[in-house]
């Protein structure tokens, strides 16, 4: 038996890069997933490819910065496959690169609904389906940018993956003793996936100025944060919650200098 046989588990921003990772990481473990982006066709083509490789899936359609879609979500998830055991908070995008100063409105707004607002939104109802079954797991995707040192020119990116941060310690304070437990994640760059390769494309000397961030001296893959969230999310982790995890070379320990001009 697999160690997610029998265990139902929703990734959003299962559409692409690491969400789309850590979905068909889940189905191989033997978890049911339920797939929730915006992106139609990419969810569709994770669906696919779970399916290809023997495994249980759906996608649902999800605009994660609505609770009505929210809502909708958790109650498909808990119709389709009778519970709702792990929950990845993944769906995030970085925004428009912009000094503190130069960053708008909209930018602001758009960062922040959907990198923190949406992990608010989706605890709030996935959190009573989780008690009313006994227990559950969360892992809300944060970054290495919410933590030490700012990330110079994504103001509202770096405050939403704080924000992150703080609100996992306060769930998971607050529901730790009706066995759920809530982790975030914060991983340094991790390449091959839209939110990364944007980046390269905008700007020439990116890939150069951000590996000499990494000590490890190379950028991560979407597989081995898939491999994390697995394991954060399993029964090893036990004893795990609370807790911002960084996978990210020892990236976070160098220090930031400016990514875009
Ligand atoms: P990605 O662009 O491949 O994946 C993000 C997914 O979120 C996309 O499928 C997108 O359609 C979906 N999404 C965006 N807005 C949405 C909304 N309103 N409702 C539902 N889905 C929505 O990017 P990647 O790199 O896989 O990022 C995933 C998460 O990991 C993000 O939260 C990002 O901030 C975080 N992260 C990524 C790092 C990297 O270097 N790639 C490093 C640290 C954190």
């Amino acid at each position: 038996m697999s160690v997610f046989t029998e265990k139902v588990v929703l990734v959003t921003g299962g559409s692409s890069g690491i969400g789309r990772a850590s979905a068909l990481a889940f189905a191989k473990a033997g978890a049911k997933v339920v797939v929730a982006d915006v992106d139609v066709t990419g969810g569709e083509d994770t669906v696919s490819k779970i399916e290809i490789a023997n495994g249980e899936a759906i996608f649902i359609k999800t605009d994660v910065t609505k609770a009505v879609e929210v809502k909708q979500l958790i109650k498909k998830t808990v119709e389709t496959y009778g519970a709702l055991n792990c929950a990845f908070n993944n769906a995030g995008i970085l925004g428009h690169s912009s000094s503190t100063a130069a960053c708008t409105e909209e930018n602001w707004d758009r960062v922040l609904n959907i990198n923190l607002k949406s992990i608010w939104l989706c605890m709030k109802y996935e959190i009573p389906y989780m008690r009313e079954q006994g227990g559950g797991v969360i892992l809300n995707m944060s970054s290495i940018a919410g933590l030490g040192s700012g990330l110079q020119r994504f103001p509202a990116y770096t405050v939403s993956k704080y924000g992150v941060i703080g609100l996992t310690k306060t769930a998971a304070l607050e529901y730790a003793k009706v066995g759920i437990r809530i982790n975030a994640l914060c991983p340094g760059f991790i390449h091959n996936t839209p939110l990364f390769e944007s980046q390269v494309s905008q700007n020439s000397d990116f890939k150069e100025v951000a590996i000499n961030q990494v000590p490890i001296g190379r950028f991560g893959t979407p597989e081995e944060i898939a491999e994390i969230a697995v394991f954060l999310c399993s029964d090893k982790a036990s004893f795990i919650t609370g807790h911002p995890m960084v996978v990210d070379g020892a990236g976070s320990m160098s220090r930031y200098v400016i990514l875009n001009k």
